[in-house]
């Protein structure tokens, strides 16, 4: 396993938050951060970006965003640009999440409009992909991830992939306790892998995480998964303590303990 699968834990706060609970929970972070063997981020709403960066100074969490505008910047009402994240200290944004496609009406088109926007600023994408519960049931999921996947690849340079990590998010186990076994999610894992070879990519050379309901129960079955290079958790990464087992697990899978 090359060094750029080292694993990777990014938590996803959604709209969640205020300044007074996330100071509760950035020390909570800081204090606790397991060592090294384990690459940590989390991504409060762009509103707390910058609590959270003064937070995390001189600390190993890196920062990033769940959202990008899809310009460069100008007159765009209410839009956070790829370059104003990098300005207040964001390593990663998350491109894609299932909720932007389902309520905000992203596309494929508009995803990779915003990968291109972050990359060439300098930030580090995480772009989700996953079917819905419909489209599993009728067999439909690796083609559904597979577009998702083929987007990427066709709207990116090889050569950008390095600096693009995917998260597979079954769109029914987000928020819904109810996980993909390890076997399954480990399965489309090596689908994506496939898929992103397949389009020139190095394919074992890219991380990909899973998301959805991961807790600090299910975290170690997920990550002993040689595919699974991390996770991208919602819910429990609005508890420190919740959030540091889940990266907890991963650092120990990835010390062989
Ligand atoms: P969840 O969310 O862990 O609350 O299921 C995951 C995500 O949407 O990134």
């Amino acid at each position: 396993m090359s060094d750029v699968r080292k694993k990777l834990v990014v938590g996803n706060w959604k709209m969640n938050g205020s300044l007074s609970a996330n100071a509760q929970l950035l020390q909570g972070l800081v204090e606790n951060v397991p060592v090294d063997a384990v690459d940590v981020a989390v991504c409060p709403p762009f509103v707390y970006l910058g609590q959270a960066a003064s937070a995390l100074v001189g600390c190993r969490i890196a920062l990033g965003a769940q959202n990008l505008a899809a310009f460069a910047g100008g007159a765009y009402t209410g839009e956070v640009s790829a370059s104003m994240l990098r300005d207040l200290g964001c390593e990663w944004v998350v491109v894609g999440h299932s909720e932007r496609r389902a309520y905000f009406g992203e596309s494929d088109a508009l995803v990779v409009e915003k990968l291109r926007l972050a990359l060439a600023a300098g930030l580090r994408p995480i772009v989700c992909v996953g079917e819905t519960l419909d489209q599993r049931e009728v067999g439909l999921a690796e083609q559904v991830v597979g577009q998702q996947v083929d987007a990427v690849t066709c709207g990116l340079s090889a050569a950008e992939a390095d600096s693009v990590v995917l998260a597979y998010e079954p769109v029914w186990a987000i928020g819904t306790g109810r996980t993909a076994t390890p076997e399954q999610a480990n399965q489309m894992h090596v689908f994506i892998r496939e898929r992103l070879s397949a389009a020139g990519w190095s394919g074992e050379g890219v991380r990909v995480l899973y998301g959805g309901s991961v807790t600090a129960d299910n975290a170690s079955l997920l990550f002993d998964r040689p595919d699974i290079d991390g996770a991208l958790v919602g819910g429990a990464s609005l508890v420190a303590g919740n959030f540091l087992a889940i990266c907890a697990a991963a650092a120990r899978v990835s010390s062989g303990i």
